[in-house]
Order: structure tokens, then C-alpha cells, then sequence
């Protein structure tokens, strides 16, 4: 069985192709700007924006499972144009399809916590077209999944952790909001459910977040304390005082998802709880 990563040179597509590789999997992956580094893996160079190569790409590997692991931010023609026509294209052909999509699909502003039948209400660029990639996926391919997620976080390498040393070197501007909720996951944990879900015959929406619910900014005291740096260097604020204010409290209530799922996701509290 081979299996095709869609922007497999981004933070969680490199260890969806880390773990694919390990467990023995014929594994082919795209990168758009950067090289794919990994070993035994077929890489492919790619832009969702031109469907003539995305094609190509696909009649070329052939793969039995697809997992789009791509973002292309707010630009709609990479975020939903792109994955709308790789929805069409892995349909047509009878491919597995698992579509990683975000908590950014809701607003934050009717409720805070959203479980797996929730309807996106976006209020961000980014969320709209991430909500219309999904709605494409789920009426062009009804057996595939629809899998959301929150901030996205690994042992030092993410944008994320990134920002948090940053901010405390005092190298970058900005501060860490303390009203902005979030359920973080740990790349590894998401990449093993993301495998898991690819492997079985699930089909529909499901949310691979963790259980704690945390802010910007108690995020970043976590790990600030796991990397030894004093959390008193963090520079805090209101994302409710910043225009245009975006979601603030987004909770992704993975229960539903948990309870069919071997792979545990963990908490914040405890993936960052130890030092590094
Ligand atoms: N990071 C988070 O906290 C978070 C939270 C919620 C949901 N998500 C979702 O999780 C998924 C993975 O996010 P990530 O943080 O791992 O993303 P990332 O590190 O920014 O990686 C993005 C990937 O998409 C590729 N890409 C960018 N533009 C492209 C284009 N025009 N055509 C084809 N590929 C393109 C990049 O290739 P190059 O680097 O080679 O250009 C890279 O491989 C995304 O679907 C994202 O929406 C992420």
C-alpha cells in the first residue's frame, strides 16, 4: 500500500512521513517551497494551485491513501481550491482521502466548545476556506475524513514553541493572549491518529485535539517552563483589544473521536509537563 503525503515537507507532514516510514510503508510525499529531507521516501515537488501537476503527482505514485496535511494559510486558491480538486481527483479514482482541517472552521463567539457535529461559522480568511475545503471533501467524497485539529505543537520544533522563545529572547514583537482558548495536540499523537483513521474504513468529521483547554499564554508558560526559560519574559495581551479580533475561544471536543481511537491524545498539560 502506498501512501501519498500532501505537504509532507511541512511540521506535521514530516512526521506523518517519519511514522509512515518507520511502520514499513511505501511512502510518497510532496514539498511545495522546501526540499523533503527524509530517507526512503519518494518526494514530489508540488503547488496545489497548478491541477495539471497534481495529476501527475497522483498518476504517478499511485497511492492507496492520500492524507492532505497542506496549508496555504488564508490564500484560498491553496487552502480550498487545492484540496477541492484533490478531493475530486483521489474520488474519481477510487483513492482513501483523510483531509486534516482546523478549529479555525469556528467562530468562537456562539459557544466555545465544538464537538464533531458542530457547523462551521468561520470569521477568519484562513477558517473560511479551510470550511469550504471540508464541505467539498464531504459532498465530492463521501467516505473520506474530515479530521480537525488545533495548535499543533512538537518537542521544540514548532512554529509555535518558536514564537514562545522568540518572545522571551525579546527578538520578536507581539505578545501571548491570555483570552485566546485553544486544546493543543502533540504532533506525534495527531500523526499516529491521522494513520490510524487513514488505516480504517472511518469516514466523516472527527477532531483529534487534546483534552486541555489552555491560552496563548498558558501554553507559552509551559513551555517556557519545559525549555528552563523564566515565564515572567513573557509579554502578555488581549486578543479581544486587537482588530480584527478573530476567534477567541474554540474548544474541540475530541470525545466522540477519543472514544473510537486506539492512539491516546494527550493533554498539553502533560506532553509538556516534563522538560525536554
Ligand atoms: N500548525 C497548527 O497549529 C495547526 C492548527 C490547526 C490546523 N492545522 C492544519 O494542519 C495541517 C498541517 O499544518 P502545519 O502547521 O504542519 O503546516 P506547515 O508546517 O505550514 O506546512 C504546510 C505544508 O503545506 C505545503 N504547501 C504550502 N503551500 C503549498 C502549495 N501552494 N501547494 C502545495 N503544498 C503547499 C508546504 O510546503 P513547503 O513548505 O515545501 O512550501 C508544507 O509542506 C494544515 O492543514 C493546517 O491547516 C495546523
Amino acid at each position: 500500500m502506498t501512501v501519498l503525503i500532501i505537504g509532507g515537507s511541512g511540521f506535521l507532514g514530516a512526521e506523518l512521513v517519519r511514522q509512515a516510514t518507520s511502520a514499513g510503508r511505501v511512502t510518497a510525499a510532496t514539498c511545495n517551497s522546501r526540499p523533503g529531507h527524509a530517507a526512503d521516501v519518494s518526494w514530489h515537488r508540488l503547488d496545489l494551485r497548478d491541477p495539471r501537476r497534481l495529476g501527475e503527482v497522483i498518476d504517478t505514485v499511485m497511492p492507496s491513501v492520500v492524507i492532505n496535511a497542506s496549508s496555504g494559510a488564508a490564500d484560498w486558491a491553496v487552502t480550498a481550491d487545492g484540496p477541492i480538486l484533490l478531493t475530486q481527483m483521489t474520488a474519481r479514482r477510487g483513492i482513501r482521502l483523510v483531509h486534516v482541517s482546523s478549529d479555525a472552521v469556528f467562530s468562537g463567539t456562539s459557544r466555545s466548545l465544538y464537538d464533531e457535529t458542530a457547523l462551521p461559522d468561520p470569521v477568519t480568511p484562513y477558517g473560511a476556506a479551510k470550511a469550504a475545503a471540508e464541505t467539498a471533501v464531504r459532498l465530492l467524497h463521501p467516505d473520506a475524513v474530515v479530521a480537525r485539529t488545533s495548535l499543533i505543537i512538537g518537542d521544540g520544533h514548532s512554529a509555535h514553541e518558536q514564537v514562545v522563545h522568540e518572545l522571551a529572547a525579546g527578538t520578536r514583537k507581539g505578545v501571548l493572549f491570555t483570552d485566546d482558548i485553544r486544546c493543543p495536540v502533540h504532533v506525534a499523537d495527531l500523526a499516529a491518529a491521522l494513520w490510524e483513521l487513514a488505516s480504517s474504513n472511518a469516514a466523516g468529521v472527527f477532531h483529534l485535539a487534546g483534552p486541555d483547554a489552555l491560552s496563548r499564554y498558558a501554553l507559552g508558560v509551559l513551555i517556557a517552563r519545559r525549555d528552563g526559560i523564566d515565564p515572567s519574559q513573557l509579554p502578555t495581551g488581549l486578543r479581544a483589544k486587537t482588530r480584527p479580533i478573530g476567534a477567541l475561544d474554540v474548544r474541540l471536543d475530541s470525545h466522540a473521536t477519543q472514544g473510537r481511537l486506539r492512539t491516546r491524545l494527550r493533554g498539553a498539560r502533560e506532553f509538556l509537563g516534563t522538560a525536554r
